[in-house]
C-alpha cells in the first residue's frame, strides 16, 4: 500500500489458537451448576458493530466521557509517558480515543492486540495510512493469556506503554484483575507503564441505566452471544425464550449482566443437551466499577506504581496512569 508516495509501515501476525476452543468454552460454562458464558465471545462482526452502537448511546456514558478527557489530557498524558515510547493496545475499538493518544505522543511503535480478525487488519491499515511514518505491528492474539513480543524489539523503544481503554478491565473479578496487571507487568517489564481506562463507581439508577437502554441495543448484544452460538456452532437456542437481565449487584460493586430463560427448556449444542429452568440464567458478563483509591490499590497488588489518575468533572471515569520502577 502506498501513502504520499511512502509505504505504510503495516504487519500482520496471526496468534490465535486453533478454533475449537468457543466449542469447549461454550459446553464448559453451560455444565457449570451456576451457568456462564465468557465476554469475549459477544464480538463477532454483528456483535463489534452492536458495541459500537452502544457507545453512542444516551445511557452509556462511559465512552463519550473517556473520549472526551482524552482529548483534554491527553498533552499532559503524553509527557507523563516522554518520547520513545511503543504503544502496545488491548483490544482495539473504532480507535478514536487511540488517535488522540497516538497525535499527543508520537511513539516509535504502535502495537494494536485483538481477537476480532478482520476487524484488527482493517483498522490497522487505516492507522498504518492515517500515520504516515509509525509502523503498525497487529496481532491477533488473546491479551488475556501471557504474551511475549520479541518482535517489536528491534524499534529499540525507550520503554513499552500498555494501553488499555474503555474500561474493559471490569470484565474482570478483582482477583482476575490482579494476575491480569500481572501478565501486562511481564510485557512492558521494569520502566514500562500502562494507561487503563476504569469506570468509576456512582449511584445505581445511572450505571443501570447504561447497560438497560431503551432503545434495547444491550438486550440485542447480549442475546447475540446465543445467535452466534447457533450460527457458528450449529445450536438450536430459541432467542425468543431468553431475556436480557442486567443490575447493579452494589455489594460487589459490578453490574452484571444475564441471559434470563423464561421457560424450562433444553438446548441441543455440538451433540450435547443442555437443561435450562424456567427463571435459570446465563451469567454473560461482569462490569467492575472502581474508586480511584480502590483501583490504585489493586495495581499495586500486581506490583505497578499507580502515578496519577485523570479524571472527568463529575467523577464518572478515571484514566490510571501506572508505572512499573526500574
Ligand atoms: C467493553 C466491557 C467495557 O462493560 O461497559 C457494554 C461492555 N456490555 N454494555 C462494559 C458492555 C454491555 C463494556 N466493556
Amino acid at each position: 500500500m502506498l501513502v504520499d508516495g511512502r509505504a505504510a509501515a503495516f504487519s500482520f501476525h496471526d496468534r490465535l489458537p486453533a478454533a475449537g476452543s468457543f466449542l469447549e468454552d461454550v459446553i464448559a460454562g453451560l455444565s457449570q451448576p451456576r451457568k456462564a458464558l465468557p465476554p469475549k465471545y459477544f464480538y463477532d462482526e454483528r456483535g463489534s458493530r452492536l458495541f459500537e452502537a452502544i457507545c453512542e448511546l444516551p445511557e452509556y456514558y462511559l465512552t463519550r466521557v473517556e473520549t472526551a478527557l482524552m482529548q483534554e489530557k491527553a498533552g499532559e498524558m503524553a509527557r507523563r509517558l516522554g518520547p520513545g515510547c511503543a504503544v502496545v493496545e488491548y483490544g482495539c475499538g473504532s480507535g478514536r480515543k487511540t488517535r488522540v493518544l497516538l497525535e499527543a505522543l508520537r511513539p516509535v511503535a504502535y502495537v494494536p492486540i485483538d481477537i476480532a480478525r478482520e476487524q484488527l487488519r482493517s483498522m490497522a491499515a487505516e492507522f498504518a495510512s492515517d500515520f504516515p511514518g509509525l509502523p503498525v505491528v497487529a496481532f491477533c492474539a488473546d491479551y488475556s493469556r501471557p504474551l511475549a513480543l520479541p518482535e517489536i524489539d528491534r524499534f529499540e523503544a525507550r520503554r513499552r506503554i500498555v494501553y488499555f481503554p474503555g474500561s474493559t478491565i471490569g470484565n474482570l473479578t478483582p482477583d482476575e484483575a490482579v494476575a491480569f496487571l500481572g501478565n501486562a507487568r511481564d510485557l512492558v517489564g521494569p520502566g514500562g507503564a500502562m494507561l487503563i481506562g476504569v469506570d468509576l463507581k456512582k449511584d445505581a439508577a445511572r450505571l443501570n441505566a447504561a447497560y438497560n437502554d431503551r432503545q434495547g441495543v444491550t438486550a440485542e448484544f447480549n442475546l447475540n452471544l446465543l445467535a452466534r452460538i447457533n450460527r457458528e456452532l450449529g445450536a438450536d437456542f430459541d432467542l425468543g425464550a431468553f431475556r436480557h437481565q442486567a443490575f447493579y449487584n452494589e455489594p460487589l460493586g459490578r453490574i452484571e449482566m444475564h441471559l434470563l430463560s423464561l421457560k424450562e427448556q433444553r438446548v441441543t449444542i455440538g451433540g450435547r443437551v443442555i437443561r435450562f429452568r424456567a427463571g435459570e440464567t446465563i451469567h454473560t458478563e461482569n462490569s467492575c466499577k472502581y474508586s480511584v483509591a480502590e483501583f490504585q490499590a489493586l495495581a499495586a497488588g500486581a506490583g505497578f506504581e499507580p502515578v496519577e489518575c485523570w479524571t472527568d468533572a463529575k467523577l464518572r471515569f478515571g484514566v490510571h496512569y501506572l508505572v512499573l520502577p526500574q
